[in-house]
């Protein structure tokens, strides 16, 4: 086995909003690989951190009153915290902001400059007369100039995707006044791509990882290289050295933030950092993203790094995107799975979602999410399976043997283990992540089918070391099934580790044991430890999904006050995009127009709201009734518990969206959505005494 030391990284989401599936959809696989090769005895150093710099996260600061780094940490911390919570442990996980990173860009930008690959040059650029300032990136918006599509400053988002230089924008709008901007003359520095070409086409045939990352690449690279502008006029970010007016581009520090978390992590354990980053040292680095930002890794990252004296990355493992119920994903318009307020936070297991991530598609595959097809595969392919064989085992073992038989497992038994472990390998090895999951699902079922061909109840009564030899052979495949499943599922695999009479931890465990036998005869109680997921909980999650496409419709009609935070689901954050430099949505999207009668097929009335009751098993639903001037009161499901308390609210009148279909959450019907703005839900009200039921016009 190879003794080369492994850096993992995984690509550092941006501190503007939450959590969702789209990250997960990388970073559970990263963990995946770690966990896989830490029990193939790897030396392993797992590391990520939040991107804090670039135009959307000022925005988004700007648009809560808060300051960058106050929303970075706040977001970062949250992303720490749903990381662990989903069974991701990070060996560091750092921030760009913090000061190792300014450090680190500040000293490879020097040598960049120094080894003759950035110039200067004057270029036109977008300007604001009346904010009066120059509009980077997110900034700005216009047409773009391939292939005539509105774009963002920086990106064609709407149309052909390219990634736009400064100036290159048609026709710019300030995104914050919505003046027409003008060009005007201001210097910038530039990565010279082209410096790079001999080193990209020697190095991209050795790249390794999933084929799109390479192949994509490779392509950029044969169409051509265009230079890249290095700087920005902004003062969020990493100073460009003797420049106190500019920053660097947000994508030149951000990946130097994998140098700097290594460096932190060494920093703090006494590790070697040098080893995965300077070319002489012996360690490899494998970056796990989403394929969105394959041209960042594979062409602008590894020319940074050849040309400030660092090595390229080994591997580059690019996940495809997401999809919900097969709608694009997007934020703005409401199609999105948020990590904790969807699923966490309403119990659901993180291992199931780890499973369902892993198992549903190959890496490279777009992933379609629904909810049906969630509780479908955890529920046939795993409860049925293993969950059934795992408490078949386990409670016969304890109940009608008083524990583990003192006897080894059968050859059989070993060859099959021995052969899901050669199929994990290879699949492991090819980034297959599916493959690998199917490789233990198929050893769960062959164990399956083994207990109930052997009865070993029935034996029991007819040949009693039989049915020894049975029990015991199947312990055998709950111990290499448990060790494997660490990867899958942590949860639960450390639960059956110790329902299997362990006291470590099964991540600790190397794979070899799988194969070995117990020293110990002694089992706990058991339980069950996979539960299915009901089809009543599915209709409600379902619910909550649709619930927030149709008010995200609403609001994109223009039927909410603009920034409104609705309170008909449980979502009152604003949900501003975290993909930051590509693709943030939302605040900063462009108000499609509606005209008056498109506007007024949405009824808002005043209500006052009569009484309020917090809804059992949410942590952010209120159940409130509110008097709309009709006959009898409306009851309104509201997410605004985090910010009320029941008693403040009652007496208060509200704004309603009165013709609203009607709604369950959390099991619950709403007839309606009360109005409310920004980050803490405040309730929009009136300013004097209005009879409820009053139009609001
Ligand atoms: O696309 C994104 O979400 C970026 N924040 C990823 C950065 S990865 C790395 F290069 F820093
Ligand atoms: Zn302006």
């Amino acid at each position: 086995m190879s003794d080369t030391p492994i850096l993992v990284t995984c690509g550092l989401p941006y501190t503007n909003g939450p959590c969702h599936l789209g990250h997960l959809r990388t970073y559970v696989p990263a963990d995946f690989y770690v966990r896989y090769l830490r029990h193939c005895g790897r030396e392993v150093v797992f590391v990520c951190g939040s991107d804090n710099h670039g135009t959307p996260i000022v925005i988004s600061a700007e648009a809560e009153g808060v300051t960058p780094r106050q929303m970075s940490e706040r977001y970062n911390a949250h992303f720490d915290e749903t990381f662990k919570k989903m069974g991701i442990f990070f060996d560091r996980f750092g921030m760009t902001d913090d000061p190792m990173n300014h450090e680190t860009t500040t000293e490879i930008v020097t040598k960049l400059i120094e080894n003759g690959h950035i110039y200067k040059k004057t270029i036109s650029q977008s300007y604001c007369p009346h904010c009066e300032m120059f509009l980077p990136d997110r900034y700005v918006e216009g047409i773009c100039p391939y292939c005539g599509e509105k774009a963002r400053g920086d990106e064609c988002d709407q149309g052909c995707g390219k990634h736009l230089e400064p100036g290159e924008l048609k026709e710019p709008v300030c995104k914050i006044c919505g003046s027409p901007a003008e060009f005007r003359d201001q210097e910038h520095y530039f990565l010279k791509l082209g410096d790079f070409k001999d080193f990209l086409n020697g190095y991209l045939p050795t790249i390794q990882g999933t084929s799109n990352a390479k192949n994509y690449a490779s392509m950029w690279v044969k169409e051509g290289l265009h230079d890249w502008c290095v700087t920005r006029s902004f003062n969020w970010g990493v100073k460009f050295p003797g420049h106190d007016d500019l920053v660097v581009y947000v994508w030149v520090d951000a990946p130097i933030g994998y140098i700097s978390f290594t460096k932190e992590w060494a920093k703090a354990t006494g590790g070697d950092w040098e080893q995965f980053w300077k070319p002489e040292g012996k360690g490899e680095v494998i970056h796990f993203i989403g394929q969105d930002i394959i041209y960042h890794h594979c062409v602008f990252w590894p020319s940074l790094l050849e040309g400030s004296g660092y090595k390229p990355p080994k591997a580059v493992v690019a996940s495809g995107m997401v999809k919900i119920d097969d709608r694009k994903f997007s934020k703005s318009r409401g199609c999105v799975v948020w990590t904790n307020e969807d699923y966490l936070d309403i119990g659901l297991s993180p291992d199931y979602l780890r499973y369902y991530l892993l198992s549903y598609t190959s890496h490279t595959k777009e992933l379609n999410f629904s909810w049906k097809e969630f509780q479908a595969r955890v529920n046939n392919e795993f409860v049925d399976t293993i969950g059934n064989f795992f408490y078949r085992t386990l409670h016969f073992a304890a109940n009608k043997m008083g524990g583990i038989p003192d006897l080894d497992a059968e050859p059989q038994v070993l060859e099959a283990i021995k052969s899901t472990i050669a199929q994990l390998d290879k699949a492991v090895g090819e980034y297959e992540f599916k493959a690998a999951v199917e490789a233990v699902l198929a050893l769960g079922n062959t164990a399956n089918t083994y207990i109930q061909t052997n009865a070993p109840w029935k034996l029991m009564k007819t040949d009693e070391n039989a049915a020894r030899q049975t029990i015991r052979n199947c312990l055998q495949f709950v111990k290499a099934l448990t060790i494997l499943l660490d990867g899958i599922m942590p949860v639960k695999a450390q639960e059956a580790w110790e329902l299997l009479g362990y006291k470590g931890k099964v991540a600790d465990c190397r794979i070899s044991e799988a194969l070995t036998g117990f020293e110990h005869r002694e089992l706990p109680t058991p339980k069950i430890l996979f539960a299915k997921i009901e089809d009543e909980k599915v209709a409600e999650y379902e619910n909550t999904l649709k619930m927030r496409l149709e008010e995200a419709k609403a609001k994109e009609a223009g039927s909410a006050a603009a920034g409104s935070a609705s309170a008909q689901t449980a979502s009152t954050k604003p949900k501003t995009e975290n993909k930051g430099d590509k693709k943030m949505e939302d605040n900063n999207e462009p108000v499609e127009q509606i005209s008056i009668d498109e506007f007024f097929r949405t009824q808002l009335k005043v209500g006052k709201i009569l009484e309020v009751e917090p809804v059992p098993k949410s942590k952010k639903l209120l159940r409130i009734m509110v008097d709309l001037g009709e006959e009898s009161p409306r009851q309104i499901v509201s997410g605004i518990a985090p910010y009320y308390k029941p008693e403040e609210l009652v007496g208060l009148s509200v704004v309603v969206v009165a013709n609203l279909k009607p709604a369950k959450l959390c099991g619950v019907e709403s007839n309606g959505m009360i109005l409310a703005a920004g980050d803490e839900a405040s309730l929009l009200t009136t300013k004097f005494g209005v009879a409820p039921g009053t139009k609001v016009l």
